[in-house]
């Protein structure tokens, strides 16, 4: 692969986008900094990848001006946030490679705002990305019938045959997904659709319906109840 330098091993980072601002969420401040089971949510969403031993870095990705992160071990953190969820990535992965991570390193890109992920689910992604040459992404088969809205109706049913629900992590090579985000801009929602523009076909690894993205203001008690059953 043309990222790969001589001699240099290929680590995987992790790159975790904090930097939104929770408007669906109903909360007071940013859904990420909420309270579950007396600790931060994103904190819940560190956990898990700090007991992922082939992680070799963790960067979380917050707001400009944001001190509501508290510092801890094994993770570090850098307030390059952007308007968008995309431009945080970009931040975050050029941030990354100023702290000497090579365009060939993996990165696993990951919403704060998911923090049911399980260590089992990331060493799920990374086994199934490390030997593919595009990388991919954790994914749900869609359960429910989809419907086509039209004014509050139902317009049509969309086939929900060989339809996912995208989730994350996301795992690309640094390079590649830089030059991805870069030609996709900033309206892209995830990593795996820039890499698609660039007629890529990113591997759709089976995640699980716990490792859904705290959104609504229901999901908080969801979310407690699911920590709650694994402790
Ligand atoms: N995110 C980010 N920078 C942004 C927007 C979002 O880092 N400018 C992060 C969020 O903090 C979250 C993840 O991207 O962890 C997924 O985004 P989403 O669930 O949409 O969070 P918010 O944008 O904060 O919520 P909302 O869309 O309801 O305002
Ligand atoms: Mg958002």
């Amino acid at each position: 692969m043309a990222d790969r330098a001589p001699h240099v091993p290929v680590r995987c980072h992790a790159l975790i986008p904090c930097a939104g601002s929770g408007s669906r969420a109903g909360t007071a401040g940013p859904k990420q900094y909420e309270p579950l089971l007396g600790r931060m949510l994103v904190q819940h969403t560190l956990d898990a990848f700090l007991r992922v031993p082939r992680i070799a870095s963790v960067l979380v990705v917050v707001a400009p001006g944001d001190d509501r992160m508290p510092a801890g071990a094994g993770y570090q953190v850098v307030a390059c946030g952007g308007a968008t969820r995309a431009a945080s990535v970009a931040g975050g992965l050029a941030e990354l490679q100023r702290r000497g991570a090579t365009g060939a390193d993996w990165v696993l890109v990951h919403d704060a705002a998911r923090c049911l992920v399980t260590p089992a689910q990331i060493d799920r992604l990374v086994d199934a990305c490390t030997g593919d040459e595009v990388g991919g992404l954790l994914a749900q088969p869609l359960a429910d019938t989809l419907k086509q809205e039209d004014g509050g109706r139902a317009a049509a049913t969309v086939a929900r045959q060989g339809k996912w629900l995208a989730q994350t992590p996301q795992m690309f090579r640094i390079g590649l997904l830089q030059r991805a985000l870069a030609a996709a801009g900033d309206a892209v929602t995830d990593e795996a659709s820039a890499v698609e523009a660039l007629g890529l076909r990113p591997l759709l690894v089976p995640g699980s319906p716990q490792n859904f993205k705290v959104t609504w203001p229901d999901d908080f008690a969801l979310a407690r109840a699911v920590l709650e059953a694994r402790r």
